[in-house]
C-alpha cells in the first residue's frame, strides 16, 4: 500500500526492521544511550551549529502531544499566548490554549492567507500580558507554508516567546530556527521524518528552559521540564514506546 497523505507515511524496510530489536527495559543504560542518540541526531539535524543551544526533550506520543507539552509549558504565572491562525492545527492550538483560559483573541487569517507580520507586531504593542506567540509552520490543511522567519523576527524583537508547530514541517520544508531564536518548536517522527507515528518531540531553547522551571505545571504527563530533568540522567518519566525509538534512531 502506498500512503499519499502528509502522514503517517511510508517507512522504509530498514526503519520497520528496527522494530524488531530486542526488548528492552527504558530503565536500563541501553535505553539511555538509545535517547541520547536520538536527541543528538536531532540537534544534528535541525539545530546545525546551534546544538549546545538547544535541548531535543522525546515523548511518547503523536505530534498533539509535543504541541500541547510546548504550549501548556510556556507561559508563566499571569501570562498570556497569541495564535496566529489560519488553518485546522492553528484552530487546535487556539483551542488547547482557550481550554486554560489562557488565550487573549487570536489573529485569525483566511485558510489561504499567510499571517501578517506588522498585524502581529501592532497585536503585541497593544497586548503586554502576550507573553509567546505559536504558528503553524506547514499549516497540513491547505499546503501553505506561513512565514515563520518574518514572524519570528517580530516576535523576537518584541521580546515574546515562538512556539511552532513544526509537526508536518521539519524534515520536509527548510527552516532556520536558531538562526530565528525560535524557542520551542514541535515536531514528530511520522510525518516528513519518515519514522512510525508515536514519538515526538519539542526543541527548546536552552536559555528559556531555564525561566520556564519556575512556570506553573499545566499538565502531570506534558511538562516539558519534567522530561528534560529526568533525560539530563538519561531516563524518562513515564514508560516510554521503545521500539518506535529504536525505528526513531
Ligand atoms: C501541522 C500539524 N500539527 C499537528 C498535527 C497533529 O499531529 P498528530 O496527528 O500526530 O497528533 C498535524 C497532523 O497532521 C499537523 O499536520
Amino acid at each position: 500500500m502506498i500512503l499519499l497523505n502528509p502522514g503517517p507515511v511510508n517507512v522504509s524496510e530498514r526503519v520497520r526492521q528496527a522494530l524488531l530489536r530486542p526488548d528492552i527495559c527504558h530503565r536500563e543504560s541501553e535505553f539511555s544511550d538509545l535517547l541520547g542518540r536520538i536527541q543528538q541526531k536531532l540537534l544534528t539535524a535541525f539545530v546545525p551549529g546551534a546544538e549546545s543551544d538547544y535541548v531535543a526533550v522525546l515523548l511518547t506520543g503523536s505530534g498533539t502531544a509535543a504541541v500541547e507539552s510546548a504550549v501548556m509549558s510556556c507561559l508563566p504565572m499571569g501570562k498570556r499566548m497569541l495564535v496566529l491562525n489560519n488553518g485546522v492545527y492553528g484552530e487546535r492550538l487556539s483551542n488547547m490554549i482557550g481550554l486554560h483560559r489562557l488565550g487573549v483573541s487570536e489573529l485569525k487569517s483566511e485558510w489561504h492567507i499567510k499571517p501578517d507580520p506588522e498585524r502581529l507586531r501592532l497585536a503585541l504593542r497593544q497586548h503586554p500580558e502576550v507573553h509567546a506567540v505559536s504558528m503553524v509552520h506547514h499549516e497540513t490543511t491547505t499546503g501553505l507554508i506561513n512565514p515563520v522567519k518574518e514572524i519570528a523576527e517580530v516576535v523576537d524583537g518584541l521580546n515574546r516567546v515562538f512556539v511552532l508547530d513544526s509537526v508536518s514541517g521539519l524534515g520536509g520544508e527548510p527552516i532556520d530556527i536558531a538562526g530565528s531564536h525560535i524557542y520551542m518548536v514541535a515536531g514528530t517522527a511520522g510525518k516528513c521524518i519518515q519514522g512510525f507515528p508515536g514519538v515526538s518531540f519539542v526543541l527548546l531553547r536552552k536559555g528559556f528552559l531555564e525561566r520556564m522551571r519556575g512556570y506553573p505545571k499545566r499538565s502531570w504527563y506534558l511538562h516539558l521540564t519534567h522530561y528534560v530533568d529526568n533525560q539530563g540522567k538519561g531516563i524518562v518519566p513515564f514508560t516510554p514506546a521503545v521500539q518506535l525509538y529504536y525505528a526513531f534512531e
